[in-house]
């Protein structure tokens, strides 16, 4: 009964190794498509995605996130933000941004549902990807915001980064945990 999706599902995983080629258009057409077509509560639909493929803005936002790790009081951002080969993004040619309405009911949610099915696509379409939930440390200051051009009232919660493969290593999955299902019947 393993189907096609079900393979594609369960055979993704999350690629921090980026070609610098872009990906096609028509893919991110697609993969934006497939973003706004999630489950989304009363289907309002009260998310925004900014399609971030100016390398110099990534730098930048990149840039950001080592300042605010480097002065975190926590040892595992300060370790990570003196990693030379440190990148938010792990290099990817493009970085999707989801926000949603500041304050609405269950927003992250809607935005965590349209994020997986960005995913789900991407590897549809032959094409890597990573959530970056981290990058929030930078996508809610303001300049950032406006740089994005992120509508007003509108809270970034994470960003998606997306390109092809650059390595040929497979990533393996982590054993999946046991006995987390049980039923009532
Ligand atoms: C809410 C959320 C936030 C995440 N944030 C990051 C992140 O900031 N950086 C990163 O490299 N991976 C991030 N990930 C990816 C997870 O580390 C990854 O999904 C997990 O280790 C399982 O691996 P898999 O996706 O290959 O199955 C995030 C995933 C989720 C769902």
């Amino acid at each position: 009964m393993v189907n096609e999706t079900i393979s594609l599902i369960m055979g993704r995983r999350s690629i921090r190794t980026f070609k610098p080629e872009q990906i096609e258009e028509e893919k991110l057409r697609i993969i934006l498509d497939a973003a706004q077509y999630a489950p989304n509560g009363g289907g309002r639909q009260l998310w925004h995605f900014t399609v971030v493929q100016n390398q110099h803005m990534i730098e930048q936002m990149v840039k950001g996130m080592i300042d605010i790790m480097s002065n975190s009081a926590l040892a595992r951002y300060q370790q990570k933000a003196a990693d030379p080969n440190y990148h938010t993004f792990y290099h990817a040619p493009t970085v999707i941004v989801v926000s949603g309405v500041e304050n609405a009911k269950g927003i992250e949610m809607d935005c965590a549902a349209a994020t997986e099915n960005m995913i789900i696509a991407a590897e549809s379409l032959e094409l890597s990807s990573c959530w970056i939930g981290s990058a929030e440390l930078i996508l809610v200051k303001e300049e950032i915001k406006k740089a994005l051009g992120i509508p007003e009232g509108y809270k970034p919660f994470h960003a998606v980064s997306l390109g092809y493969n650059s390595s040929r290593t497979a990533v393996k999955p982590a054993p999946r945990k046991e006995n987390i299902v049980n039923y009532v019947r």
